[in-house]
């Protein structure tokens, strides 16, 4: 039995510590799940909206996505052997940097909640050659897929293993008699007992005022823990090991066979536990990802992760034409021209060996995108541009659009740039005519150096408020407005100098 001197020892404790008035509670939170509704159901019109609450202008672009995704969720309604007749609407994005390819494809694939991958085609290089192989990319998204799932799983059982921890936790402060009382006073709670005192003289208690007792402690502990005192408190949490260092097999060439064998083998030996101090902080995240494990089948998550690369995934292919032209070249393009030969199957539909099982590619949406300045979506082998049949051009940004692109997406740089501010207690404000004469300067440096299109809206930005981002808090104020004139004062010698320009924007 637990000395009846350490219970009061900790009782002790508890009662000091619970001295000052319990503030701002540490209680491990669980983050408000994400909207797990079925996005899939979406219409083209309500995509291109949803799209167009973060991407300005590029209609056709939106369009075509918008299209495509929808064409996946029409695809799984048709019955029968058709279905699997019907192939995904890949495409190609064709634009200058800097002006949305990347950003719509990235919103699409959170619309949809499908897993996404974005690669870039430069990064392959021919089976063979040192760099990845292209069926990476298939177990990449599958990973992507597996957290994603695990990661709603994990949503749905926090609450149950929060409650677990702080059990286990509370184990760990005042650890449980049970297994050393003798068995009858369970359930003859009334039980006396003879309990030899430090006197020498037998003093006669109740078991059941000392079970009280020691409830009664447990529940301060749960106060104090859930008011985060305990948080530096050391606890012995007995820990499962793998006897194994992970072994590294990633290498040149080495792509294929990444189930890695170090995991494998850790599988296969005997878990080895071990006890070790730590604070209660750290216990609780070990103790939750330990709970969380317990609860969340693997297996399922498995099974869904890899359902939802085959029928949902999206792969973003970057710099497309990175890997086009060149045909019969030698030097390099051979090597470009292989790259494209080893995306066919990929792109067209084959089956990926994963870690985790088989994966068709059938019906992955592949969306290409790439400036193709120098070189023309003619210049791919002619087997895949037959694999990526819609084409839609991305224009470049005007002065029109920046305006609109400072203002209106729901993640737009002035808004953000407000709560950033704001959390040093400073109210920013733009005037309109400032906002026209930064949208002015971004594309007048645009055209006068090279065209990074919204991306130049960052470096103006980040240039003319350098100084205010600087001050603050120290600057004092409540409210900050920037008007033209100090957009001019801040920018225009900046923007005249060639010199200048070119460094600093
Ligand atoms: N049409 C637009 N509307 C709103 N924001 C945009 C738009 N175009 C670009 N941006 C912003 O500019 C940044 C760069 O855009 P994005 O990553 O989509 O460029 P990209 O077209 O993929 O260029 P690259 O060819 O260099 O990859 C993003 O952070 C995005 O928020
Ligand atoms: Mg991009």
């Amino acid at each position: 039995m637990i000395a009846r001197d350490k219970l009061a020892e900790i009782e002790n404790a508890a009662a000091a510590e619970s001295a000052p008035p319990a503030e701002n509670a540490a209680v491990a939170e669980s983050a408000p799940p994400e909207p797990t509704a079925n996005l899939m159901s979406l219409t083209p019109r309500q995509i291109v909206a949803e799209l167009d609450r973060y991407i300005i202008s590029q209609d056709a672009a939106k369009k075509a996505v918008a299209i495509a995704l929808r064409n996946r969720w029409r695809r799984r309604q048709v019955e029968g052997d058709l279905r699997e007749e019907i192939l995904p609407n890949n495409i190609i994005m064709i634009g200058p940097t800097g002006v949305g390819k990347t950003e719509i494809a990235r919103r699409l694939a959170r619309l949809a909640g499908a897993p996404f991958l974005k690669v870039e085609a430069s990064k392959f290089t021919e089976v063979g050659y040192v760099g990845r192989d292209v069926e990476s990319m298939v177990r990449d998204l599958v990973e992507i897929s597996i957290n994603m799932v695990r990661g709603e799983r994990e949503d749905e059982h926090r609450e149950t293993a929060v409650e677990r921890v702080e059990e286990r936790l509370l184990d760990l402060l005042l650890p449980p008699v049970a297994e050393e009382r003798p068995a009858a006073s369970e359930e003859d709670g009334a039980t006396r007992k003879f309990v030899v005192g430090r006197s020498g003289i037998a003093e006669e208690e109740a078991e059941d005022e000392l079970q009280n007792r020691r409830r009664r402690t447990r529940e301060k502990l749960r106060g104090l823990l859930r008011d985060g005192k305990l948080e530096e408190r050391e606890v012995e949490v007995e820990m499962t090991e793998s006897s194994v260092p992970m072994l590294d097999l990633q290498g040149p060439g080495m792509d294929g066979l990444d189930w890695n064998l170090g995991e494998m083998l850790q599988d296969m030996l005997p878990k080895k536990t071990r006890r070790r101090r730590m604070s209660v902080a750290e216990a609780r995240r070990v103790l939750l990802s330990e709970e969380l494990d317990k609860l969340i089948d693997m297996e399922e998550v498995i099974d869904d992760a890899l359902d939802r690369v085959e029928n949902m995934g999206i792969i973003f292919l970057d710099e497309l034409d990175k890997i086009a032209g060149g045909r019969g070249g030698v030097g390099p393009d051979v090597s470009r021209e292989g790259v494209q030969r080893d995306l066919l199957p990929i792109v067209e539909g084959s089956t990926v060996q994963t870690r985790y099982g088989m994966v068709v590619t059938d019906h992955v949406l592949f969306i290409a995108a790439g400036a193709f300045h120098t070189v023309k979506p003619s210049d791919l082998i002619p087997e895949l541009q037959g694999r990526f049949p819609i084409r839609v051009e991305l224009r470049s940004l005007d002065e029109d659009d920046f305006v609109r692109i400072l203002c209106e997406p729901e993640n737009a740089l002035l808004t953000q740039y407000r709560a950033l501010v704001a959390t040093d207690g400073m109210d920013l404000e733009f005037t309109e005519e400032a906002i026209r004469e930064l949208a002015r300067i971004a594309s007048d440096v645009n055209q006068r150096m090279e065209n990074i299109g919204a991306r130049r809206l960052q470096t103006v930005l980040t240039t003319l408020l350098e100084d205010v981002m600087f001050d603050l808090p120290d600057s004092g104020g409540e409210k900050l407005t920037i008007d033209d004139a100090f957009v001019r004062e801040r920018l225009a010698e900046i923007a005249e100098d060639e010199d200048l320009r070119r460094y600093i924007l």
